[in-house]
């Protein structure tokens, strides 16, 4: 199945940051994918940005090594990596100093689409915009592009906010959340808006509960100081989980189009119920053989941050009054795995005779490690022997459906990368959703230091502490597997 590809408009990216891993691993990889494909024009121009010493030659060279390194091996093409790294050149810049943007100024195209990926840690974003702005590098229409962590709570990112908002407006702001640049969350619009057979029945009268589930298997040796600042809540609940929780439980947009949808996603975060203290399981990793526990690998032994949380959320709106969100993430868990389950309830009167095990119908969004959705229905045994009933998983994975064509899935990075240079919103973060997130999660957080409250130990390699599955259990339902 061919997948048509627009090319976008020619354009000058800049890439601050763009030494380090994420370029590396991510944006060149990605954007190098979209040159393949053809949609990144010949004469577009990507400019690595950085205060190391290099010249244009070895930043092409790096470049090489993380396209052979990152991009799938049928894609390195000599010619096509070549013409590709001629589009590569690097600046020297730091952005705290005043050395250079001048330069930089002279460099930057004004009559192509500008725009600023700021690939490096959040206190550097105020400075960028600044000198973007001072120096009259970045034009009208230009774009500056924001990695996570957004703020680390409703204060600090209010302060970002209101900082950028004095260089650039709203609608030149792209905040990532590259869990929505994904073709499977995407295709959850899909699925919900553009087929009558789930919207229907997408509300409490016929939804019993849904899971979101973001486990990991690496633990957070490597960057535990930073972690340890930040923890399950604010690394991934706050961003990654809201967001799907928001597309999820959404309204159906008027338009597809960047407001439309941000206005419902954002009526979703302002209708969260605070979260009482029973609903909510912290957890921390324990040490299991030679690896690490948790406070080890944040080198902080009386550490209280966690490394799992499970939460069952409730939407105070018409649509979801009844029905539980329950939420849980975790590191140095069983299986590394991204998933929604939406569970329906059972049919309101059965005519068949009751049978152990049976279950009700769910949808699963996969959207790690591969992405695809099942839909679990119930049919008939096949034979003879009377009327047994079994269910049935009719599996839409994007492997099966696209055969080889599935490993050319646009990765979420690239994908995003392009709407950046189209102009395109929706999938990008609007300032008042992360501020709306921060506002619903900071109490949560005051509630745990203010109570003293200490994460559960929890074995590596298990689903999480036991009081999550209790968070369950106790209403008659049970988490699914953490497998792969
Ligand atoms: N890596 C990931 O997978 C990932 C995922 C999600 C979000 N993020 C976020 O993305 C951002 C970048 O992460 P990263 O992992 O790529 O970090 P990194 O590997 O530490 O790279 C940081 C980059 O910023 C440059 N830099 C640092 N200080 C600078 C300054 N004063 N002026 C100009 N350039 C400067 C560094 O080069 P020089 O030292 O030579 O200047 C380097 O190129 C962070 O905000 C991170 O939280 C990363």
């Amino acid at each position: 199945m061919a997948t048509r590809v627009i090319p976008v408009d020619p354009f000058d990216l800049v890439i601050f940051g763009g030494t380090g891993d994420l370029a590396m691993r991510k944006i060149i990889p990605g954007l190098y994918r979209r040159f393949v494909a053809e949609q990144m024009p010949k004469d577009a121009r990507i400019i690595g940005a950085a205060r190391g010493e290099l010249d244009d030659d070895g930043y092409r060279d790096f470049a090489r090594e993380a396209i052979e390194k990152y991009v799938h091996a049928k894609n390195h093409d000599k010619d096509k990596i070549r013409d590709f790294l001629k589009c590569l050149s690097y600046f020297r810049i730091d952005a705290l100093g005043e050395d250079g943007w001048k330069d930089l100024a002279r460099i930057v195209r004004k009559d192509v689409v500008q725009a600023f990926y700021f690939s490096v840690g959040p206190r550097l974003f105020g400075a960028l915009a600044k000198r973007l702005h001072k120096y009259k590098i970045a034009g009208p229409n230009a774009r500056i592009v924001l990695e996570k962590p957004f703020g680390h709570d409703l204060e600090s990112a209010k302060v970002l906010n209101a900082e950028l908002a004095e260089y650039f407006d709203e609608t030149q702001i792209y905040r990532i959340d590259h869990y929505l640049g994904k073709e499977t969350v995407q295709n959850l619009m899909a699925v919900r808006f553009a087929n009558i057979l789930f919207e229907p029945l997408w509300n409490s009268q016929y939804i019993d509960h849904i899971q979101i589930t973001v486990s990991e298997t690496v633990g957070v040796g490597g960057r535990g100081g930073y972690y340890d600042k930040s923890g399950a809540m604010r690394d991934m609940v706050q961003n990654h989980l809201m967001q799907l929780l928001c597309l999820i439980a959404m309204e159906p947009p008027a338009h597809f189009d960047p407001d439309s949808v941000r206005d419902e996603k954002l009526k979703v975060i302002r209708a969260l119920d605070p979260v009482p203290v029973d609903d909510i399981v912290r957890g921390q990793y324990r040490a299991e053989g030679d690896d690490p526990s948790y406070v080890e690998d944040a080198e902080n032994p009386d550490s209280r941050t966690e490394s799992y949380l499970a939460m069952k959320v409730h939407i105070a709106n018409w649509r979801w009054n009844g029905t539980p969100f329950y939420l849980r993430t975790g590191k140095r868990l069983r299986a590394r795995k991204s998933e929604i389950a939406v569970v329906f309830k059972e049919p309101p009167h059965s005519i068949f005779e009751p049978q152990e095990g049976r279950r009700c119908n769910e949808l699963i969004i996969h959207l790690q490690p591969n992405e695809g959705m099942d839909l679990r229905v119930t049919i008939k045994e096949p034979g003879p022997g009377g009327m047994r009933l079994m269910d049935v998983l009719l599996d839409m994975s994007f492997a099966e459906a696209l055969g080889e064509d599935a490993e050319d899935i646009t990765d979420a990075y690239e994908r995003l990368i392009m709407d950046v240079i189209r102009g395109n919103q929706t999938l990008f973060m609007r300032g008042d959703e992360v501020e709306a997130a921060w506002r619903w999660v900071d109490p949560i957080i005051q509630g745990w230091i203010d109570r003293g409250d200490k994460p559960k130990p929890y074995d590596a390699g298990s689903s999480g502490p036991e009081d999550a599955l209790m968070l369950m259990h106790r209403e008659g339902r049970r988490w699914r597997e953490i497998t792969e």
